[in-house]
């Protein structure tokens, strides 16, 4: 559980406005942070520790999909929340959609959040050292295994941030930046209003050209970006099996979790932090493993399905087999098919019996 973060006020701001479009084709009918995960919209998970953090007023900086954000979160008192939200009528990317929210805030900081990571990390802390250093923002900095995928932020031993430096194959340092911010709320009035600016390219390396204090919170508690269809499997099967930090779940199910409707057969397997959505199916024999079924999919007798998302309504026929693969709402997939590596199919397609795929779109 995050410490709190002091009874002192702060606002919370989440990016949830971009388009999603490495979840394609998941992301066409639902803004990535409205997904389900283990049985809740992704974001609920992040509201809810923003929540525990002791944050109560939160704005969405929202643009694509706006709309059905407010229809499922409302004014946030059912969460214990006061939410509002902002939209964008074009996108303004990451910095420009924390600029164009400065009117709402209230507090002297304001935490950001990117509205699709999952994270453990010490929210109060965070802002506690951010109170501390003095530091005009104070950015979450995430330790990985493989800095090469990311860009790197190196800070000197007070913690100060000392360069934003682009992907290269040899970082120096294994911190990267990990999409939650604190920020003095003058500085987000400086970001220029009604254009668009990437606050990673834009808005840190300015803030250092011109001599701000920048600052680090170095942590290296559970940490994933869901944006891809590997990692929002992995997302949603640790919520489900209780490895990945969630206020917003009664506990871990284990390996499965099965909402309100779902069925799987007895000699059926269900494993790997697997959700089974609202009156979706599992036959018999079928194996599915660390997979998300929306509601209403279907997998037909002795299919094989492992860690792969199948949309809405779709369908896997019998005996077909799908590893890494993303099913769009309403797709079929004909009996002994066999889909792999990343493949994925756009809703409503339907795929004959015995075609084999790798890794192309359908
Ligand atoms: P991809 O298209 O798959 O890269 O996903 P994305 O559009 O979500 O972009 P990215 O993962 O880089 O975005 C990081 C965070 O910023 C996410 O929470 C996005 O919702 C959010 N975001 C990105 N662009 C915008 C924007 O123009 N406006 C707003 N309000 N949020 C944005």
């Amino acid at each position: 559980m995050a410490s709190s973060s002091g009874g002192s006020a702060v606002d919370a701001v989440v990016l949830v406005g971009g388009k999603g479009t490495r979840l394609r084709p998941l992301t066409l009918s639902a803004p990535k942070p409205m997904l389900p995960t283990a049985g809740v919209p992704f974001l609920a998970h992040l509201l809810s520790r923003i929540r525990a953090a002791g944050i109560e007023h939160v704005v969405l900086g929202t643009s694509y999909q706006a709309e059905v954000f407010e229809k499922h979160f409302g004014d946030g008192a059912e969460f214990g929340l006061e939410l509002e939200y902002v939209v964008e009528d074009q996108p303004l990317d990451t910095g420009g959609a924390i600029r164009n929210v400065y009117d709402r805030l209230r507090a002297d900081d304001v935490m950001i959040f990117n509205g699709d990571i999952l994270s453990g990390t010490d929210i109060g802390a965070l802002l506690a050292t951010h109170r501390r250093s003095g530091a005009d923002v104070t950015l979450h900095l995430q330790r990985v295994a493989d800095p090469s995928r990311f860009g790197s932020v190196p800070t000197d031993a007070d913690g100060r941030v000392t360069a934003f430096l682009e992907k290269t194959p040899n970082p120096p340092t294994d911190q990267v930046n990990a999409g939650c911010y604190v920020f003095r709320r003058e500085v987000v009035g400086g970001i220029p209003a009604g254009r668009r600016v990437s606050v990673e390219r834009e808005t840190f390396p300015g803030l250092l050209e011109a001599g701000a204090h920048v600052h680090g919170f170095v942590d290296d508690s559970y940490w994933l970006d869901v944006g891809t269809p590997e990692t929002f499997v992995r997302g949603s099967a640790d919520l489900v099996q209780g490895a990945a930090p969630t206020s917003a779940l009664p506990g871990p199910a284990g390996g499965a979790l099965l909402l309100t409707g779902a069925s799987v057969a007895d000699d059926a397997e269900v494993t790997g932090g697997t959700t089974v959505g609202a009156d979706a199916v599992v036959r018999s024999g079928a194996r599915v493993d660390g997979s998300v079924l929306f509601d209403g999919a279907v997998v037909e007798p002795g299919a094989v399905v492992e860690r792969s998302v199948l949309g809405v309504g779709s369908r896997v026929g019998e005996g077909a087999v799908l590893r890494d693969v993303v099913l769009g709402d309403g797709a079929s997939v004909g009996a002994g098919c066999e889909l792999l590596d990343g493949a994925r199919v756009w809703p409503d397609v339907d795929l004959p019996p015995g075609a084999i795929r790798f890794s192309s779109d359908a």
